[in-house]
């Protein structure tokens, strides 16, 4: 059982980022407001402040990773800040040490904070609880769990390109049993003020009682598309399906793959967005992704600025 909220400290301030779930609505704010800040700093000539010299930050990544692997390098070096990556794949995991006694060693290497991505839901919060105060760990994705990060760069996206929340209807599409990302952006959208957040979905692909979270459930585009503004797809998780949960690839692409047609029964100005990685031709057709209408590629840019603003937000808070 993972407990709620370990991020937060005595005077709820944050100390890790685990989960986006019951992060208060301040705390979302400062992070997305930060965030803006350095958007300035990435169009920059000279895109480095040094506000995390001198912190030694490590990337621990034991499951592949293209977007947030490399944006949270990018984003700790334009905080001037010392980043390491582990490689997993030759680490003295291999020879049996434990998660616990790899992160021992690396504090003992003078570490700061930690960024973490593990096949297992728990692993940063295992790590969050385990080392000393003033080091600080964020969640770079966790089993089926939580991908903080992630939900927070796509709100900051929703913010840039339809300025506020309280009049959205969003639909996250796919396969939501499995997405760590879908969980936490429902918990932020819902607690940013979005007042309808929707799931479109096969019902193998829905966790039970998924409405328990405060979504509206459909199970067909037609409906579930209608007057949307924005639109957040996700692509088939087979790494964590265990069993078939569908007929075919072209069948889930037949009935929910975004392709023009289906795009056109949403709002006229209604955004595409994906976390990535994409596949093409299973849960989005080219036409859509490459199109006007998609922010996708915006969204891995903002990751920098919003991956900036965590780090810089952990470092600056007191031991
Ligand atoms: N969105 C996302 O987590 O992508 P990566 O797996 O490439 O980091």
């Amino acid at each position: 059982m993972i407990s709620k909220n370990p991020q937060l400290g005595k005077n709820r301030e944050l100390q890790h980022l685990l989960t986006t779930e019951g992060l208060p609505t301040s705390i979302l704010l400062q992070i997305l407001d930060t965030a803006q800040t350095f958007v300035g700093v990435t169009e920059r000539e000279v895109k480095k402040v040094p506000l995390l010299r001198g912190k030694s930050i490590f990337n621990l990544f034991f499951e592949h990773s293209t977007r947030t692997r490399t944006t949270f390098e990018i984003a700790a070096k334009r905080l001037s800040a010392d980043v390491f990556n582990l490689n997993i794949a030759v680490s003295a995991q291999s020879k049996g040490e434990t998660l616990l006694d790899t992160v021992d060693n690396l504090v003992a290497m003078d570490a700061d904070m930690f960024i973490v991505r593990h096949s297992q839901s728990g692993a940063a919060h295992l790590i969050a609880k385990h080392v000393r105060p003033g080091i600080h760990v964020i969640n770079a994705g966790d089993g089926r769990h939580a991908h903080p990060t992630q939900a927070l760069l796509d709100v900051f996206t929703i913010r840039h390109y339809k300025k506020e929340f309280h009049n959205l209807r969003i639909a996250i599409i796919g396969d939501i049993l499995h997405s760590r990302v879908a969980r936490s952006q429902i918990h932020a959208l819902t607690t940013l003020g979005v007042p309808e957040v929707r799931v479109i979905a096969p019902k193998t692909l829905l966790p039970s009682k998924v409405e328990r979270l405060g979504v509206r459930v459909f199970h067909d585009m037609k409906s579930g598309l209608k007057d949307v503004d924005v639109l957040m797809m996700l692509r088939l998780q087979k790494e964590r399906m265990q069993g078939a949960y569908l007929p075919s690839s072209e069948e889930y692409f037949k009935y929910y793959g975004l392709t023009p047609e289906k795009l056109s029964m949403a709002k006229q100005d209604a955004i595409v967005m994906h976390p990535g990685p994409m596949n093409r031709g299973v849960e989005i057709d080219s036409a859509v992704a490459d199109g006007s209408r998609a922010v996708i590629l915006p969204q891995v840019t903002f990751g920098i600025a919003v991956r900036m603003a965590v780090m810089s937000i952990l470092a600056g808070q007191p031991v």
